[in-house]
């Protein structure tokens, strides 16, 4: 089956009140999934809304979606957003109105900002499934939510420092944090500051400010950082380009990443562990980005009519720390995909 790239910008935008005035009609508390007949992945097509490329992380999420479609022969519309939450908006619209497109599957760039086209696709009797990232709508508007517990992986971050910090007379820690508004960014920033307390971490005023996923922004606000102040002892960021944005930014600053200043990432991509090997990154919180089986499965399932799946279902992870030694952490890269 054939993977179609729809990369468009400036699609023409219509205002969220054009949307509403589109849509008319009352919203049926999740209305009755497509009519009954087994239906197979030959069945499916979806139409998939992708934030971006914004991280390695981002572009092995983006392979697990086109190589599983390929191989269960399902039919996939992928649109990438470029990081535009109003792309994604008009795209799930264009989706809406695809007669062809039976499954929408939505990574979201923001928490908010998609009621009106959820309720579209409702009354088009469209599945959708939200993968990766949460948003903040009536669960009635969408099938099921399979991604990452973010505030778990914020707490994990929190544990962590505190054991690296745990001989440290000062636990003061900067925060190099993801786009604002992605669920990610907003879940672990919680579920840091939820657990930091433990052990006496503070995030000093002016130290927390978002790198947007990348290496080049992180770098300059770690530089900005040092500028205001070289009593740091750990950083927390939200990936791990952030990271290393942090951790070039340390070093050009004359001082040591995973001695002076203890690193912390997520995401633990190649990259992530590569730093982890050469001990300028000292740990790395685990966020799985290979989704598309669980994801095109649910879809599956729910075209088929089956109402059993929870609203969400949270991804598998683990995590690493430098502390494993480079031959132990060279094993492990060995086998992963991403
Ligand atoms: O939603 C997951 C996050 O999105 C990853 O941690 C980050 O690398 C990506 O941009």
């Amino acid at each position: 089956m054939k993977t179609r790239s729809i990369a468009r910008t400036g699609v023409a935008l219509l205002s969220v009140a054009a949307l509403a005035a589109l849509w008319s009609g009352n919203i049926a508390a999740q209305s009755p999934l497509p009519s009954a007949g087994t239906k197979t992945y030959a069945d499916m097509t979806v139409g998939f809304i992708q934030t971006g490329s914004e991280s390695g992380w981002r572009a092995a999420n983006t392979a697990s979606f086109k190589e599983t479609a390929d191989q269960l022969g399902i039919n996939l519309k992928f649109y990438d957003a470029q990081g535009k939450l109003e792309n994604q908006v008009s795209a799930f619209h264009q989706f809406n109105q695809d007669p062809s497109v039976n499954v929408i599957i939505l990574a979201a760039l923001d928490v908010t900002g998609y009621d009106d086209v959820l309720k579209e696709a409702q009354a088009n009797g469209k599945v959708v499934v939200l993968e990766d990232r949460r948003i903040d709508a009536d669960p009635s508007l969408y099938y099921t939510y399979i991604g990452s517990d973010f505030d778990l992986e914020g707490q994990k971050v929190a544990a962590a420092m505190c054991d690296l910090l745990k001989d440290s007379p000062s636990k003061n820690v900067a925060e190099i944090s993801g786009a604002v508004g992605a669920s990610a960014a907003i879940d672990r920033a919680k579920g840091f500051r939820e657990k930091m307390g433990d052990c006496g971490i503070t995030i000093p005023d002016g130290l927390s400010q978002t790198g947007n996923w990348g290496v080049p922004e992180s770098k300059a606000v770690m530089e900005a950082f040092l500028k205001k102040t070289t009593d740091i002892q750990g950083v927390f960021a939200h990936n791990d380009e952030e990271a290393i944005g942090a951790i070039q930014a340390i070093q050009e600053a004359g001082l040591v990443p995973g001695k002076d200043i203890k690193v912390i990432g997520v995401d633990a991509t190649a990259d992530g562990f590569k730093y982890m090997i050469d001990g300028t990154l000292n740990a790395d919180i685990e966020c799985n980005p290979l989704l598309a089986p669980q994801v095109y499965e649910a879809a599956l399932a729910a075209l088929n009519g089956d109402t059993s799946l929870p609203k969400w279902v949270p991804s598998q992870e683990g995590q690493f720390f430098a502390a494993q030694g480079a031959d132990a952490l060279n094993a492990i890269l060995a086998t992963r995909k991403y």
